[in-house]
């Protein structure tokens, strides 16, 4: 050994809060003081390293079991337990993996450098529920119990379907479901072999967006609008046209004055992304007739569509396309989790045939298990159920809220919002969003303002306010901060 065996053993950090085996948090600890150049020679007995470390002889046995599995460390017959003799030339490769290498940047595609240059930037995605934050469902509400019993039960089933490689364009059964789904709440009537199941409606935007844009063509943008799908298009070479959103959603003219050529629209009609709106039947039938007029296609977002708590739901931009315009797309991040990575789209049935080659081609579909757990969750009527339970909930979620912003009157206008589990604030003139973000976040509240969803600038000034995540009483700890922040 190079040092005292005890000056080494003490850098080994064994935590008993976390959730990991001891004797594997043991067998890391040797194997980073090995890889390290630490240790050399004879590995202390191991009565030596249990009584130094404060573990059980068996922990020891069983962390040095597997660095002898690695070859990391040899047994010889009599003599104890020796680092690998080869060992010096892995500590070298270890160093060198661990040393940042210098050198000159590969060459970009020029595709690449120039989405790079127009990304905006996404702060890291929502993981953890937490007042105000967007984009995450209530997960406190998600039915764990059913969801484990139907996964257990793949795993005890038929080992080819579940381990075998699946279907490119999708577990047929899931895509029945959808299908029956979409025709029973959205009015949309698609046979199963229109859906293509993706890794999240952000997938189906690139995928669209590569499959038929050429680049610098001309896309309708809502400004303000959905930043991931941004971020796709400009990434497949599109030439964003900044379009207007009003009191009834994206303004049809304004495109028009703007980009009459237009080859793709981007729209949120159910639910504006971030500002809430419901595209009005006037704009949609208007949109249709547009993209008709400049043989354009339409990709319809209907990321939380299904969470419509107002009086009667417009019917989907699909629904009423008789001249096979509209893409449209549906994720499970919001009805289900989104670490689940389960989107899909609908696509017209002339553009069956182009995506259905490229899914057999070139793609090899998303994992099959979870999507035979969706299908089973919606065959057995939980998914129904547990969409109309989340809508009820961001209802009351929504409420609450509500009830709560008569106390930042004057300061704060909350939206009333009829869908979804996200609305804005208004602020009054003389708060700057960029200022009350940056004080909120101090305090611990995660806000996004209007501006970071802007092509273009907007007069409108505010926050996007989600309330999916967190229950009743956190909503209310969060105003009373976030009451706190503006007053400050
Ligand atoms: C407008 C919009 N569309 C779609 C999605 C869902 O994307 P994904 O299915 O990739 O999680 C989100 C997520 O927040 C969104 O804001």
């Amino acid at each position: 050994m190079k040092t005292k065996a005890g000056a080494i053993l003490s850098s080994i950090r064994i935590d008993r809060s976390v959730d990991q085996k001891i004797s594997v948090q043991l067998y890391m600890g040797l194997r980073d003081v090995i890889l390290g150049g630490g240790l050399s020679g004879r590995l202390p007995a191991s009565r030596t390293l249990a009584t130094e470390v404060g573990v059980s002889r068996t922990t020891v046995i069983e962390a040095v079991g597997r660095l002898v599995s690695e070859g990391l460390v040899e047994s010889r017959v009599g003599a104890g337990t020796y680092v690998s003799s080869t060992i010096g030339q892995r500590v070298d490769i270890a160093r060198k993996k661990t040393e940042p290498k210098k050198g000159k940047r590969p060459k970009l595609a020029h595709s690449a450098k120039r989405a790079a240059r127009q990304f905006v930037h996404r702060d890291q995605l929502p993981r953890k529920s937490q007042s105000f934050i967007t984009a995450l469902p209530a997960l406190d509400s998600f039915p764990m119990a059913q969801w484990a019993r139907l996964s257990a039960r793949h795993w005890r089933g038929d080992r080819d379907a579940v381990m075998g490689y699946g279907y490119p364009q999708g577990l047929p059964r899931l895509r029945a479901a959808i299908a029956t789904h979409l025709n029973a709440t959205r009015g949309i009537n698609c046979e199963p072999e229109q859906l293509f199941i993706v890794a999240g409606a952000q997938h189906a935007f690139s995928l669209i967006a590569g499959t038929l844009l050429n680049r610098g063509e001309k896309v309708w943008f809502e400004n303000p609008g959905a930043i991931g799908a941004r971020n796709a298009l400009v990434a497949r070479g599109a030439n964003l046209a900044a379009v207007q959103v009003d009191a009834d959603g994206l303004d049809v003219e304004d495109g028009l004055r703007k980009a009459p050529n237009f080859r793709l629209a981007f729209v949120t009609p159910s639910h504006q992304q971030p500002l809430g709106r419901i595209m009005s039947l006037k704009r949609r039938l208007a949109l249709l007739q547009a993209a008709e007029g400049a043989d354009a296609l339409i990709v319809e977002d209907d990321y939380d569509g299904d969470f419509y708590y107002g009086n009667q739901p417009l019917p989907t931009l699909k629904s009423i396309d008789t001249a096979n315009r509209v893409i449209y797309v549906g994720t499970f991040s919001k009805t289900l989790f989104p670490s689940l990575r389960l989107g899909f789209f609908v696509a017209p049935p002339n553009l069956v045939d182009t995506f259905s080659r490229i899914f057999a081609s070139e793609l090899s579909g998303t994992p099959t298990w979870p999507q035979a757990v969706v299908a089973d969750f919606m065959d057995e009527g939980h998914f129904a159920t547990h969409v109309r339970a989340m809508r009820a909930l961001y209802r009351q979620r929504h409420d609450v809220l509500h009830e709560e912003a008569s106390r930042l009157a004057g300061l704060l206008n909350i939206e009333k919002a009829s869908a979804g589990f996200h609305t804005i604030g208004r602020l009054e003139d003389g708060l700057s969003e960029k200022r009350v973000v940056a004080a909120a976040a101090q305090a611990g509240l995660i806000l996004s303002p209007i501006s970071r969803y802007c092509l273009s600038p907007i007069a409108e000034k505010g926050l996007v306010i989600g309330y999916g995540s967190t229950d009743a009483s956190q909503i209310r700890q969060g105003m009373t901060v976030l009451r706190r922040v503006l007053r400050g």
